[in-house]
């Protein structure tokens, strides 16, 4: 009897493999950083190949050192970062160009153009998205018209594109498919009809002949080239890592929220079966198609995308130098007791939910003599709180649903400075459950409900846990006067551009 699912956890930094019991305990993990390339300012790509490479090291990895073979895996799921461009050959398998990532700002511009031509309204309408740079769309666009031939190719059928679950279920199987989630992040596909949506297509002059077929979350996918692991082992479930995450916090009820402290903070509240259109300018999605005995089930969520986190943390850490591990932050931060009046407002790759500003930049402010690196390190933190409380402000005044605690995940959330300091900043409760690799637990959740190896989300549910729980202790006036500085030093971050 297979007594695992494999997690395949495709982030923006790392590929990690991750092992989990019928329990939904960690049996083992392994990881490979690869590299981030950064052409020009504001451009961020990574090489296809090496994620492929890495990951499937890393697969490999986890069974060896676990003594495992392929036939204990019951199946394998997919989180995977999100938006992420990826243009192939679809007879070669071979890349036409280098990956155009989420973070990348190279279509501004072009979004604007779009803008101007008065297709944000119908972009949200249809896609539930933002017009912006962000998502796959203009990626492809920028593939189309920059790569030599690829338009001819594309339109000739020859070419795929995928976000990077396509692309890695594309390695492993062969098959080109997508999950709704990932779809609802491209600006192609119609939140509402499930489909790929011909009007959009047209509009941004997109073959559909590039496209995968859409499935839902819990799909049987196909077998692994025996050539992977040595022996057949099944694909089975696919979510975009922030939608994967909400699954693995049980948010399985409308009013539900979970924010992730990852490369960017990523929270997202179930809204159930009904897509909310934003009045606040955060992003309607899909969480879930589940396929059940009865058809296939759709959950929406409602989405604040902030872009640097604990990508803020690396800066001080690479850039700044002014830490050597990110582990030491929080102690940095710690040994003084407030920012003295600094803030920093990390809008590297411009601001996402809600600002949307591709061209605000980073931003430091109220500096004296005194500011040293303990105060900036402690600004660094504090700015990963200010934006999800930004973000939580839209999302409370979209939805009406009350928020009574937020789960917590991913690497930051275990600096239990920033954890308190968050639930002072929302006057919120933020719960950190026992397991924090949530976006594999997820996707893991999403491959043992396709094979039977779990009954339903009900007995998912009761897996979870609480670790530790943050309670709200600073004064709501001095919180509210610390909001309103975080967002008069936003506005000094917007629009920077020369
Ligand atoms: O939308 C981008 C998001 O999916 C990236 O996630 O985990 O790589 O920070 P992560």
């Amino acid at each position: 009897m297979p007594q695992y699912i494999l997690a395949l956890d495709q982030g923006t930094t790392s590929s990690r493999a991750i092992l989990f019991d019928h329990g939904g305990h960690i049996r083992g993990c392994a990881q490979q950083e690869f590299r981030q390339i950064f052409p020009q300012p504001g451009w961020v790509e990574h090489d296809a190949n090496e994620i492929w490479e890495t990951q499937l090291a890393v697969a490999r990895q986890v069974l060896r050192e676990n003594q495992l073979s392929p036939a204990a895996i019951a199946a394998i799921g997919i989180s995977n970062q999100r938006e992420t461009t990826v243009l192939w050959d679809r007879v070669t398998g071979k890349p036409v160009a280098n990956a155009i990532v989420w973070q990348d700002r190279r279509t501004a511009a072009a979004c604007d153009a779009l803008r101007q031509r008065g297709l944000a309204d119908l972009v949200q309408a249809k896609t539930g998205l933002e017009l912006d740079a962000y998502f796959s769309a203009t990626k492809i666009q920028w593939l189309l018209a920059h790569v030599a031939g690829a338009r001819e190719r594309a339109e000739r059928g020859e070419l795929a594109f995928g976000t990077i679950d396509s692309w890695l279920a594309f390695k492993l199987t062969g098959a080109h498919v997508t999950d709704t989630s990932n779809a609802s992040r491209t600006m192609l596909f119609n939140l509402h009809s499930l489909q790929w949506d011909d009007e959009l297509l047209e509009l941004l002059d997109i073959p559909r002949a590039i496209l995968p077929t859409v499935v839902p979350a819990n799909a049987r996918i196909g077998h692994c080239h025996p050539d992977c692991f040595g022996a057949p082992v099944l694909l089975a479930g696919l979510a975009g890592d922030q939608q994967a995450a909400t699954f693995g916090q049980a948010c399985h009820h409308p009013g539900m929220a979970k924010n992730t402290y990852g490369t960017g903070c990523f929270m997202l509240m179930n809204t159930g079966h009904t897509a909310i259109r934003s009045q606040n300018r955060l992003l309607s999605t899909i969480g879930w198609t589940l396929e059940g005995r009865s058809g296939a089930d759709t959950t929406y969520m409602l989405e604040g995308s902030v872009f640097m986190a604990g990508a803020t943390i690396q800066w001080l850490r690479d850039c700044l130098q002014i830490i050597q591990h990110a582990s030491e932050v929080e102690a940095l931060a710690g040994s003084v007791a407030d920012t003295g009046g600094v803030m920093l407002v990390p809008a590297f790759a411009g601001l996402g939910a809600p600002h949307w500003d591709p061209y605000a930049r980073g931003t430091l402010v109220g500096m004296t003599r005194g500011t040293g690196r303990a105060h900036i390190a402690r600004a660094a933190l504090e700015s990963i709180a200010y934006q999800t409380a930004d973000v939580l402000q839209a999302m409370q005044a979209d939805s009406a649903l009350p928020l009574s605690e937020l789960r917590v995940n991913g690497g930051a959330a275990s600096n239990n400075l920033l954890m308190q300091f968050q639930a002072d900043i929302l006057g919120v409760q933020v719960v950190r459950p026992a397991v924090t690799e949530t976006s594999a637990l997820g996707a893991a959740y999403l491959a043992g409900l396709a094979v039977g190896f779990w009954s339903s989300p009900e007995e998912l549910a009761t897996h979870w846990s609480m670790e530790r729980r943050f309670e709200p202790a600073m004064a709501a006036a001095e919180s509210q006067l610390r909001l309103a500085n975080w967002r008069r030093a936003v506005e000094r971050s917007k629009a920077w551009q020369f």
